[in-house]
């Protein structure tokens, strides 16, 4: 089947079968590799994007659920050649290891600062929790997102 989406502000099209899923769209198809697959089973995150401006796993979304629909991926984020302000603060805080987690991160926490500019740590730690790290500990993530809180 065929389908058009907006990605990005752009719009794209592709050919793909059914059971396909929008990260394997995204990644293999679209040659957007930002949106990472480490578990495809909708437990760790890492491949979160935005669905129409609703924060998604997007390996767990198929493909042609999103014909017709607007994604924002982590490299949507940056703007005219500048990181987001969260993207920013992950770096300045030191807030990334092997970086295979931060990409999701990134686009949860852009989405709850979105939504939320002065979360609680409850609330971080709410809006985090379908985002798995093994390396951090967390601890600079949290940094990381007091960062780009304070910052806006
Ligand atoms: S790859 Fe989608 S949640 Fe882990
Ligand atoms: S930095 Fe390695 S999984 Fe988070």
């Amino acid at each position: 089947m065929r389908i058009a989406l907006t990605v990005n502000g752009e719009r794209r099209e592709a050919d793909l079968w059914g059971g396909e899923s929008l990260l394997t769209l995204l990644r293999d198809t679209l040659e957007l590799p930002g949106s990472k697959n480490a578990c495809e089973q909708g437990e760790c995150g890492s491949c979160s994007v935005l669905l129409d401006g609703q924060l998604v796993c997007s390996c767990l979304v198929l493909a042609a659920q999103a014909d017709g629909h607007a994604i924002v991926t982590v490299e949507g984020l940056a703007k005219d050649g500048r990181l987001h302000a969260v993207q920013e603060a992950f770096v300045d805080a030191g807030a990334v290891q092997c970086g295979f987690c931060t990409p999701g991160l990134v686009v949860a926490v852009a989405d709850l600062l979105a939504r939320v500019p002065s979360p609680t740590e409850d609330e971080v730690r709410e809006a985090l929790s379908g985002n798995i790290c093994r390396c951090t500990g967390y601890v600079k993530i949290f940094d990381a997102v007091r960062l780009a809180a304070e910052r806006r």
